[in-house]
């Protein structure tokens, strides 16, 4: 590895924002480079750039969550003002099936059949002059069915559930001693089962792109989470050479997860395919709620056994969650069991059951989210029935290596999340029982919690060029979907370059520049980090020369395939301890969370406003979790009976306290730039936290999510 040294940041209080000079960039404060631009409305999405000649499409979704289409009545729409086009499956280009993250993607072929896979799927496309226009139009489109039986009621007893087939993205079940004679054996047994709903992400900008050809090659721009990802799924479906596709996304309003592509964007291109215009498709909020993704129900039976002192014997974790007819989609809640404690025997088991209902997709930590929400409850069961504190136990089951592979850790510090969180939220002066802190009407606990999550790295492409004025242009084909991440990689090219920020040129979200992954698995800035800086290594050895920059400049680049594929195997994992504190209405079953402190390992910390912005905001959903999502399906329509934000609660400014997020030192060199993400983490055992600590304050345990009013009265049994 030849990367540059760069300097260690022990960032854990801030300073007030310095300019920074020469290489110390990294682990200082800095505010957004793009920040003015978005703060003044300069800054375009991809909704709101003008196109000469551009059209407008709107979505015809199913009104039946199973069937067939018997047929679409075009005529009286094509007749209505401004009307263009409507495409549909017997007219729309053919595509051919198209290569998703996780496979071959059904949910990509759009109307290429008559066939309704669940309600809200897209059925057609009305193009006309104006979105208004292509509004009236879509509404007035009359599409009639043959409708078939669906099924849409998730359960853990389901008799379709299946046990996925392993792959990158699956886990292989774990089956390790013998856990029923360690439960046997065992002093204190925990055996409960935990559920989670549907969760949607709600970006705060709607999905959106836009679609034209430009002098024989397809332009998008559109609002995703990688242009490359995007671009090679738009070759493969419409049979195009990977350099006949260009698509940016310079400034994305959130995502979450639910930016990987969407019907919306393959529509777009179909429809400027036809018309040969510009054409733009933009989601409703309603329509968000349709088909781009959720997190899907989870069902978790977690048994625990341990020794008196809490030692673990055995601990099992059986995660069933929802998956489609259409796609398979597995939420891998096991992913924290794996790696979380030790314990003599381990049995790890992952099901779908496939619905009639959108696939679901990745959600903000998936897996990790509700997975540490089941087994962090069960901890916390489990330090009850043994009288140990919740801390201790968790630090009795720190395993030497990562339990269900068996790897080395990169670096594990979370006992040191766990000593500084209890100090600063004065843990210490808990008393273990229940119900005994009282502040007028409210009962008040405290719980806490621990986080983990994966931090990888990918491949990626950089280029940078040295200028004849003296500045850099850096290129990647890099996401910021709102995480800092522009910021973030200008430090570190500041750094690799021995310039200021100022001299860096950050430009990202072009597939043009290159392979690169993508803004996901908390993998992004790191991925990207190590690309730029090995072009900045090439440059600074070009340059080395001595020759005068030329009008064009010096670009030099850089791959890090066989960088990032060339290590050896380990389990690199940021890691991290929430705690919070609750007063719960034992009257009304009002749950208000009072505060929440959040301390974190995460490698390096390259900017810490950005930083600790991402992992509050993690926090916050997390505390959304714990109280308020719920997706609720209604099973006579097959459809989101609160598919929009006035039935879909998320946590407002109202229902969220004053929420602390630290960092400890984590140095860690698996990845040579140190860094670990972090966009995900803060969500990761934020709903433990609080469900624990609604335990604290009633005696009664939380195990289904969201802890509703009725849930907190009738005294924790299942109501959903
Ligand atoms: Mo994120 S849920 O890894 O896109």
């Amino acid at each position: 590895m030849t990367a540059p040294s760069l300097p260690v940041a022990r960032t854990t209080t801030e300073s007030a924002p310095t300019r920074t000079s020469g290489t110390n960039a990294v682990g200082t404060p800095h505010a957004r480079v793009e920040g003015r631009a978005k703060v003044t409305g300069e800054a375009r999405y991809a909704g709101d750039i003008p196109f000469a000649e551009l059209a407008h499409g709107w979505l015809v979704l199913s009104t039946v969550a199973r069937g067939r289409i018997r047929s679409i009545d075009t005529g009286p729409v094509l007749a209505m003002s401004g009307v263009l086009s409507v495409l549909h499956h017997e007219n729309a280009p053919r595509l051919t099936p198209g290569v998703g993250l996780m496979g071959p993607d059904p949910s990509t072929l759009l109307l290429q059949d008559d066939r309704v896979p669940y309600r809200g799927w897209p059925v057609a496309l009305v193009v006309a002059e104006t979105s208004e226009q292509a509004r009236a139009a879509a509404e007035a489109l009359v599409v009639t069915y043959d409708e078939e039986p669906h099924d849409v009621v998730f359960a853990a007893d389901h008799p379709g559930a299946y046990t996925p087939e392993a792959s990158g993205l699956v886990q292989e079940d774990v089956e390790r001693g013998d856990v029923e004679a360690e439960l046997a054996a065992s002093a204190a047994v925990v055996d409960e089962e935990y559920t989670t709903p549907e969760e949607y992400h709600n970006a705060m900008e709607p999905h959106a792109a836009m679609a034209r050809w430009e002098n024989g090659r397809l332009e998008v721009v559109d609002s995703n989470q990688g242009s490359n990802a995007v671009a090679q799924l738009l070759a493969a479906l419409f049979s195009l050479d990977a350099a006949s596709v260009r698509v940016r996304s310079e400034h994305v309003g959130g995502a979450f997860g639910s930016k990987g592509f969407g019907a919306h964007l393959i529509l777009a291109v179909m429809a400027a395919t036809v018309l040969d215009r510009p054409v733009r498709v933009v989601l409703t909020r309603r329509q968000v709620f349709s088909f781009v993704g959720f997190r899907p129900a989870t069902a978790q039976r977690v048994r625990l056994g341990a020794d008196a002192d809490g030692r673990l014997r055995a601990l099992e974790h059986e995660a069933i969650s929802l998956s489609s007819t259409l796609h398979q989609f597995v939420e891998s809640s096991t992913r924290h069991s794996r790696a979380l404690y030790g314990a003599d025997a381990l049995r790890i088991r992952t099901k779908v059951v496939p619905l009639d209902v959108p696939a679901p997709s990745f959600m903000r930590a998936p897996g990790w989210a509700p997975g540490s929400f089941a087994v962090e409850s069960a901890m916390d069961e489990l330090a009850e029935k043994t009288g140990k504190d919740p801390i201790r136990l968790r630090v009795r089951n720190e395993p030497a290596v990562a339990p269900a592979s068996g790897l080395p850790f990169s670096s594990r510090n979370v006992i040191a999340c766990y000593e500084e969180g209890a100090r600063r939220f004065g843990w210490a002066d808990r008393d273990p029982r229940p119900g005994t802190r009282r502040d007028g009407r409210w009962s008040l606990g405290v719980g806490m919690a621990a986080s983990a999550h994966s931090a990888g790295v990918a491949p990626a492409t950089a280029s940078i060029t040295a200028e004849a004025d003296g500045t850099f242009t850096v290129r990647i084909a890099a996401a910021d979907i709102g995480t800092g991440a522009r910021t973030a990689l200008t430090q570190i090219a500041a750094d690799a370059l021995a310039v200021s920020q100022e001299a860096v040129r950050m430009k990202i979200a072009d597939s043009d520049f290159g392979p690169a992954f993508l803004a996901g698995g908390s993998m992004g800035t790191t991925s990207w980090a190590w690309a730029i800086t090995e072009a900045a290594v090439a440059l600074s050895k070009k340059l080395a020369l001595g020759d005068p920059i030329p009008a064009e400049g010096v670009t030099a680049k850089a791959d890090t395939t066989e960088l990032v594929g060339g290590r050896d195997q380990r389990e690199s994992l940021g890691f991290g301890a929430q705690f919070a504190e609750v007063a719960v209405d034992v009257t009304t079953g009002e749950v208000r969370v009072r505060r929440m402190l959040g301390i974190f390992a995460v490698g390096r910390v390259v900017n810490p406003v950005t930083a600790r912005s991402q992992l509050i905001g993690g926090m916050t959903w997390g505390l959304s979790m714990a109280l308020h999502e719920e997706g609720i399906r209604d099973t006579a329509s097959g459809g989101l009976a609160n598919g929009d934000l006035a039935g879909y609660h998320f946590a407002a400014n109202a229902d969220v306290p004053a929420i602390e997020a630290d960092w400890v030192d984590d140095p860690d060199t698996y990845n040579p730039s140190g860094i670990k993400g972090l966009g995900e983490i803060g969500i990761v055992g934020g709903a433990a936290a609080i469900a624990n600590a609604v335990w604290h304050a009633t005696g009664v345990r939380q195990r289904h999510l969201p802890i509703r009013l009725d849930r907190v009265l009738t005294a924790g049994t299942a109501t959903h």
